[in-house]
């Protein structure tokens, strides 16, 4: 009787090589992100609110130029700014600090973002979310299935099998400006008193990464951007979640809504009932 090598599916999902290079090149940036400077050189973006540092762009230059090196014919879209165009079909979509704010005020949830996109379709194909200050690196390739690899440790990611909306914890977010606040505020007075309990952790990518890992039952959250999940959701949905918009709309800026199977439509059907996808 042969016995199965303990990871035989994780060893098949690293020896991807779009994957191994993504993991290598978040590696980098993580270290590059945890030396940090006394002065961050904090500068704002779309309001007073939405917080950019030096570091942001630093490792976004430094994730354009690793895969510059290893993969010139790719297109890339970056949260900083980063837009090229490439020839092969393929399009890195990288957030080089999902959690900005939680960085600047030294909360650990922040996180380096690369994703890889067929850009015909738009299918995520592989996506690496890395929590550098608990050594945290999330992965997945399509069709074969999530991991996290936890200092050194991978583990398989499975999503809770909680089963009422009223036990469910769930993730969410805010935007930037203060009437799209506003509205979300207006949705989570409808959500709350139905759900467990409510998290704000400060980063969409690593609140996917938690329902991948069963620690949040869903998340779902109105204005978040290609590069804040384009890695998170492939690996939620690897571990065997459901993503959507509302209404039958695919996910995007609109709306995201990623939970476990039993309880994604419940969580949709509240949403709806209060147009969640509108300010
Ligand atoms: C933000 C985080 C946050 C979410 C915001 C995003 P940033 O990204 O993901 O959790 O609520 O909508 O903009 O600005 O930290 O890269
Ligand atoms: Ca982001």
């Amino acid at each position: 009787m042969t016995s199965q090598p303990k990871h035989s599916s994780f060893d098949a999902l690293i020896a991807e090589p779009n994957l191994a290079l993504a993991m290598q090149i978040a590696s980098g940036t993580g270290k590059l992100l945890l030396d940090r400077p006394d002065d961050l050189g904090v500068t704002t973006k779309s309001t007073a609110t939405d917080v950019v540092t030096l570091m942001d762009q630093a490792a976004e230059a430094f994730i354009v130029s690793e895969l510059g090196k290893h993969r010139p014919n790719d297109a890339i879209l970056g949260e900083e700014g980063a837009n090229q165009v490439g020839t092969s079909g393929l399009q890195w979509v990288i957030d080089p600090i999902d959690g900005t704010v939680n960085y600047l005020h030294k909360v650990p949830h922040w996180c380096v973002s690369i994703g890889l996109m067929e850009e015909s379709s738009g299918l995520a194909l592989a996506g690496v979310v890395y929590v550098p200050v608990l050594d945290q690196m999330y992965i997945s390739s399509r069709g074969l299935g999530a991991w996290v690899v936890e200092a050194g440790v991978p583990r398989e990611l499975k999503v809770s099998g909680c089963t009422e909306l009223s036990q469910a914890l769930m993730g969410t977010g805010f935007g930037y400006s203060s009437s799209r606040r506003a509205s979300q505020a207006r949705v989570l007075q409808e959500v709350l008193p139905k759900v467990a309990d409510i998290r704000r952790l400060g980063s969409c990518a690593v609140d996917l990464c938690l329902v991948a890992d069963g620690v949040l039952d869903g998340y779902y959250e109105r204005g978040v951007n290609a590069w804040d999940h384009a890695a998170g959701e492939l690996i939620a949905r690897e571990a065997g979640a459901v993503s959507s918009g509302l209404f039958g709309n695919p996910i995007g800026n609109d709306m995201i809504v990623v939970a476990n199977p039993a309880i994604h439509g419940d969580l949709v059907a509240i949403l709806e009932a209060n147009q969640a996808d509108q300010d």
